[in-house]
């Protein structure tokens, strides 16, 4: 036996030492044409783009969000996948030269539309870091510096918002992510409450339905983050008190009497039509008083806390169980980049870890690291941009930002109230201004929410100023949202002004 092993040794090292000889000594391997070793040289495709950054970026100020003559581009994307491919520079300067004439410039300062933020340059720099270095930051074993900036950017999100730093959590991909983990770490808890694993023995386990509660504010997001955890999205049983959505408290807390079992509330914190907020401390004494989990979706509102201006919007949010938040809102951090926050952090490895393949580190290891405390396992250093922007620019300059963002939206409001031509619809808590299109011979309900249909459609066709459409208490409305860094008093005007002349030119226009 002893010898047979030796032989089979022997052999092994011979082939492997003949493999060796045969790549570093073989014409023919060291010939084979390999185009991605032997065309490019690493360097030159980034140039290609720093060389566009310049004139990209300051070209972000003045011309159309969205250009839909230029938008025919598109069509060079659709070419045959190549037999042999152009090499690196070729393709990116191909890509560079498409994407800068048709992306739609939502990183600017006129894009009012849904709530997207823009990409501080200290944040911008970071996530070119993040490919160039390209860690996975699934474990410590994968990235110790990955998963370090991780900690430190989430210690810093929690202190940035006021949360007491026993709190955890982990970075996602957007705020529907980090609805889908705060809710994760909730159903884990509620079945806990039955006795039950969830992650193991699933829901069924527990035999019935969880109750969710919340207000009309609630979030698509969050209805979707019920559906992919097996809830449902019509779990979701809500307590408003009028058609804009309100929270109806008594009746939320009544409900929750009534059902008399373990319960998760969703509480509201920023909402898209007009900016309002769910009363947290409320919602807090509530959850306090009925045993349940209280989950905030603070997918932008959370920074509220950053002002004293408005920092009461957001009081008794140390109170909840879970926020889900965003980076790449109003802390103006490049795509994809969400946050959940607990707690509890520790829940966050019950809820994801994969226990069961010996090659990785259980949850409670030394080795772990943040792929087994949320939704993904690899996963990208997405904490680089939001270190190096807080690192940046500090709790000041964003508080100053966020006090900017305040101000241009009551300026805006100003604008709007002082205008025949509009009518705003909703009080300004935050950064969003809710306002529709009215000219004094229209009064009808009907013709008033088919003219702003049709100056909606508009304003995306013109594409020099960018905001969408909502239907707010019945109402079709627009709702500009200010949280680009880069959005000045003279954005803020310039949206009113082609409002007002989009919509003298539609209402004048047959429908
Ligand atoms: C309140 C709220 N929650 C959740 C989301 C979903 O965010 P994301 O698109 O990052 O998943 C949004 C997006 O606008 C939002 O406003």
């Amino acid at each position: 036996m002893q010898a047979v092993a030796l032989w089979t040794a022997q052999a092994n090292s011979s082939v492997a030492s003949l493999i060796d000889h045969l790549i570093d000594h073989d014409d023919r391997l060291t010939a084979m044409p390999d185009p991605i070793r032997d065309l490019d040289d690493a360097v030159e495709p980034l140039n290609i783009v720093h060389e566009a950054a310049d004139g990209y970026l300051s070209s972000l100020a003045d011309r159309k969000v969205r250009d839909i003559a230029a938008l025919a581009r598109l069509g060079d994307l659709h070419h045959a996948l190549p037999a042999d491919g152009v090499g690196g520079q070729k393709a990116v300067a191909e890509l560079v030269d498409i994407g800068t004439a048709t992306a739609t410039l939502s990183s600017g300062p006129r894009f009012f539309h849904f709530v997207i933020g823009g990409s501080t340059p200290a944040a911008m720099a970071a996530d070119w870091l993040t490919s160039l270095l390209d860690q996975n930051a699934f474990s410590r074993a994968s990235s110790d510096f990955a998963s370090a900036v991780e900690d430190v950017a989430l210690e810093w999100l929690c202190e940035l918002v006021g949360l007491p730093d026993t709190w955890g959590g982990a970075l996602v991909g957007s705020a529907t992510f980090a609805n889908f983990t705060g809710l994760a770490c909730a159903t884990h808890w509620w079945g806990e409450q039955y006795g039950v694993d969830v992650t193991g023995q699933g829901l069924v386990a527990v035999g019935r339905r969880m109750p969710v509660l919340s207000g009309g504010y609630v979030h698509p997001s969050a209805r979707k983050a019920l559906q992919m955890l097996g809830h449902g999205r019509d779990a979701v049983q809500v307590c408003a008190a009028d058609a804009i959505g309100r929270l109806d408290v008594s009746a939320l807390d009544r409900q929750l009497a009534e059902l008399d079992e373990p319960a998760v509330i969703i509480g509201n914190a920023g909402e898209v039509n007009a900016g309002d907020f769910d009363p947290i401390s409320d919602l807090a004494d509530i959850a306090e008083r009925r045993g349940a989990w209280l989950h905030l979706d603070a997918s932008f509102g959370i920074f509220a806390a950053l002002s004293p201006r408005t920092a009461h919007l957001v009081h008794g949010m140390e109170r909840a169980d879970s926020i889900a938040a965003d980076a790449h809102k109003w802390l103006n951090v490049p795509y994809e980049s969400g946050f959940a926050l607990l707690a509890q952090p520790q829940r966050l490895g019950h809820a994801f870890g994969m226990p069961g393949a010996p090659y990785l580190p259980s949850p409670d290891s030394p080795g772990a690291g943040y792929g087994l405390f949320g939704p993904e396992s690899s996963r990208r250093a997405r904490a680089l941009p939001i270190w190096a922007t807080l690192q940046a620019y500090g709790r000041e300059g964003y508080r100053a930002m966020v006090e900017r963002h305040l101000d241009l939206a009551q300026r805006m409001a100003d604008l709007v109230d002082d205008a025949p031509d509009l009518e705003r619809l909703a009080e300004v808590p935050l950064c969003i201004v809710c306002l529709r299109y009215r000219p004094a011979d229209v009064d009808d309900e009907d013709r008033l929410n088919d003219l702003n249909r049709r100056l909606g459609a508009e304003l995306l066709t013109d594409g020099r100023v960018y905001a969408g459409t909502t239907l707010y208490g019945g109402r079709l409305a627009l709702r500009p949202a200010m949280t680009n860094w880069r959005t000045s008093k003279h954005d803020a005007d310039f949206f009113v002004d082609v409002v007002r002349e989009l919509g003298g030119r539609v209402a004048h226009r047959s429908p």
